[in-house]
């Protein structure tokens, strides 16, 4: 089955980054290649972009997508976090601008086999660098339950946490936990109906915390602020989408302490958020906050 990923607040995006002919950005999470593309289409005639996801599927959609631009993209299957190595070997000093999309893209999470939607049925896998060593089913059949309980409280700011950790050690026990359909089942059996909000499924916060767990997502995201950005030109300028409010902090934390450095300046006084009319059109935009900031 084909997924398309909608990509979320491309104008507003693309005005930030100032997108002209003759520049070089790069897309850090290059996902299916939308806004990698809008990007070389307003880059246009000589402009460069260099794109980076570590998903081997999202790497071969989005070569696809942008083969047109021939020799204007270079693409990676790489951690953004190794962005500055890649410049190295590509003998490009500086770039005038970064994208980082966060989180997942929709090939990802529509495709049950990858384990990351609470909906579908599929392995506990989670990864979306599928080289990495260790799977979500891997982590809950051996973390501790002390650790188990940390993560599910830090990462997906679940109040059942402890709950929930006692209830995975103790299914564990029995036989180890393969597949998205138990690991909701147990979460469904944990929180107390009354607290099982219509709204939101009890299992998104669960999720959540397992799938940055896996990644490392927020690890990956602090190394970018600490120093991933020292690759902008000046003037250049680092825009970043996020989808949770853990994400949003690190990123709002990380611009402020950089302007306070006088590092960079904070282009963004509030985040962007998407337009009523972009939310309806594209529900997952929902949660997306835009912030930006400019090297000096
Ligand atoms: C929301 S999608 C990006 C969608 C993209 N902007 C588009 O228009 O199609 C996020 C992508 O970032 C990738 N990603 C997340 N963290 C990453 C990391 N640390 N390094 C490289 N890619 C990462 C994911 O694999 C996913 O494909």
């Amino acid at each position: 089955m084909e997924f398309k990923h909608i990509p979320v607040m491309v104008e507003e995006v693309m005005d930030l980054l100032r997108c002209e002919p003759g520049r070089t950005y790069v897309d850090g999470t290059l996902g299916g290649g939308g806004h990698g593309e809008e990007i070389l289409k307003r880059t246009g005639p000589d402009g460069f972009l260099i794109g980076m996801d570590w998903d081997k599927e999202a790497i071969d959609e989005a070569s696809k997508r942008l083969k047109p631009y021939g020799n204007r993209t270079r693409i990676f299957r790489e951690n953004f976090i190794h962005l500055p190595e890649i410049l190295k070997t590509m003998k490009i000093e500086t770039v005038d601008g970064i994208l980082l999309d966060l989180g997942l893209s929709s090939i990802q999470l529509e495709r049950g086999e990858r384990g990351f939607s609470f909906r579908g049925e599929g392995p506990l896998d989670m990864r979306m660098d599928e080289r990495k060593d260790h799977t979500a089913a891997d982590l809950l059949n051996a973390l501790s339950p002390e650790e188990l309980e940390r993560i599910l409280f830090e990462y997906g700011e679940e109040r059942w946490a402890k709950r929930i950790a006692k209830a995975i050690v103790s299914e564990r026990e029995q036989e180890p936990i393969q597949t998205t359909e138990s690991l909701r089942r147990i979460i469904y059996r944990t929180i107390p109906k009354r607290f099982q909000s219509r709204r939101i499924d009890p299992a998104t916060r669960t999720f959540q915390a397992i799938r940055i767990k896996v990644n490392e997502e927020l690890e990956n995201l602090k190394r970018v602020l600490e120093s991933g950005w020292k690759v902008l030109s000046k003037g250049g300028r680092i825009c970043i989408i996020s989808f949770h409010s853990l994400e949003d902090r690190i990123v709002k934390e990380g611009f402020r302490r950089l302007e306070r450095e006088g590092m960079m300046q904070i282009a963004t006084k509030k985040p962007f958020v998407p337009s009523e009319e972009e939310q309806e059109k594209n529900p997952r935009s929902r949660s997306a906050k835009l912030r930006c900031a400019e090297r000096i």
